[in-house]
């Protein structure tokens, strides 16, 4: 396993459509794992191959509930719709607000060559439809309004309030914990 090398929005291999795969081989499935390494690595819940340089219909996902490959994903029902703030590993800092379908319907292959379907809502709605986006060399910024750029000071000022609020969390339910016990 290894941390793959990102690339980033002016770089065109983002701006291609992936091809299918048509066999799921050893390197699909050390590309697969390699993803997922990379995606956590960055802090990201999803990444496609494109922007690891490979345009590959395959992306990896991870809305909070553990890592799922998802291979030649297709958006087969999409319904209601919801709007959230957006960020890109492929666009370092930058975030904006998109429209999306509040539900999506996907049929994939998994990387053991099954056929899946997932139904998925809200956040994992958002994450599906932005990493199978990459794959037609679409970027959220595409589509995005509101748009804002933080500086690296900004993002690392966010993050320690994010932590700091966290631990707070945490010291404030062991504290419950304690009552209760009483
Ligand atoms: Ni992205």
């Amino acid at each position: 396993m290894a941390i793959r090398n990102v690339r980033y929005d002016t770089d065109e291999v983002l701006r291609k459509r992936s091809r299918e795969i048509e066999e799921i081989d050893n390197k699909i499935r050390e590309l697969a794992l390699d993803m997922i390494d990379t995606m956590y690595k960055y802090d990201g819940v999803g990444l496609a191959a494109p922007q690891v340089g490979i345009l590959k219909r395959i992306i990896v996902i991870d809305p909070g509930t553990g890592p799922r490959v998802l291979i030649n994903p297709v958006i087969t029902k999409k319904s209601g719709s919801q709007t959230g703030e957006e960020g890109c590993l492929s666009s370092p800092n930058v975030f904006g607000n998109v429209d999306r379908p509040k539900t999506v319907t996907v049929e994939y292959f998994d990387i053991d060559g099954k056929k899946q379907t997932i139904k998925a809502e809200d956040l994992e709605a958002v994450i599906l439809c932005h990493e199978i986006d990459h794959l037609d060399g679409i970027l959220f910024l595409d589509k995005a309004y509101d748009v804002y750029k933080l500086s690296d000071e900004e993002i690392e000022a966010a993050k320690r309030e994010a932590e700091e609020l966290e631990r707070k969390e945490q010291e404030k339910a062991k504290k419950n914990k304690k009552c209760k016990r009483k």
